[in-house]
């Protein structure tokens, strides 16, 4: 296949399944660009607190989250997520912005709106591996290849809290084990975009896998996906 043919691979699944990190490594092994859309949604968050917001001023917040215009600085690994040009990264793994988040993406405005710049996004870099909560059921649905990612709630809460205690945060796996569940739950049933596995996606349970070994399945499914239709491609002319 060619160097400069699209190429969109989707994963999508629940927290702590390890999703951001294989997507990264998946990205870097096969050559694309790499998506956190999990990054914009807590962009959002973090202007919503920043710029005091309350939670029936829906409507304005919207706004002001279009106004800022997020997008990523490509020339960094990973990309970094801007808004009103600034760099939002360190910003967006603050406990507040965590805290507040999963409701921020309950928002059906504030989605429709995140879906939109996606797409124009992989209209921009057309080969990429993007990752969140919906990017094979609804951003992407004609992605060449959908992984969904699952994992025991409890490795996930395990993964979670080891995560945080590595970056210097105070974290019980018994706390992060309901903080889990409660995102499942909030996530999983929200009007718009639910989370949802999609019928055609690859489906990983990666509660007894190590992340390298997730990537390499992952990378094993792309590559024998994109020779099958390079193959095809082949026999149709
Ligand atoms: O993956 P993450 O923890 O960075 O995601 C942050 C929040 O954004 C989380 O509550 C799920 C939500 N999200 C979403 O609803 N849709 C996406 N495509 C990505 C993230």
């Amino acid at each position: 296949m060619p160097d400069d043919h699209p190429i969109i691979i989707t994963i999508d699944g629940p927290a702590g399944t390890g999703k951001s990190t294989v997507a990264r490594e998946l990205a870097a092994r096969l050559g694309l660009g790499f998506l956190d859309t999990g990054s914009m949604y807590r962009a959002a968050a973090a202007i919503f607190i920043d710029e005091k917001f309350d939670r029936d001023q829906v409507g304005e917040f919207v706004s002001k989250v279009m106004g800022a215009d997020l997008h990523f600085d490509w020339s960094q690994d990973p990309p970094v997520i801007l808004a009103w040009d600034d760099p939002y990264n360190k910003r967006i793994r603050d406990t507040d912005v965590t805290a507040t988040v999963s409701w921020v993406a309950t928002l059906g405005e504030l989605r429709s709106h995140m879906v939109r710049k996606q797409r124009i996004i992989a209209a921009q870099h057309p080969r990429l591996v993007s990752e969140g909560r919906d990017q094979g059921s609804i951003v992407f649905p004609d992605a060449m290849v959908k992984f969904y990612l699952d994992a025991d709630p409890n490795v996930r809460a395990r993964r979670r809290a080891e995560q945080l205690r590595a970056e210097g945060h105070a974290a019980e796996d018994s706390v992060m084990l309901e903080r889990i569940l409660e995102r499942d739950r909030v996530d999983s049933t929200r009007a718009d975009g639910p989370l949802i596995c999609p019928d055609d996606a690859v489906v990983l349970d990666t509660s007894e896998m190590t992340a390298d070994e997730v990537v390499t399945r992952m990378e094993e499914t792309v590559r024998e996906r994109v020779s099958s239709l390079a193959t095809d491609a082949g026999l149709g002319d």
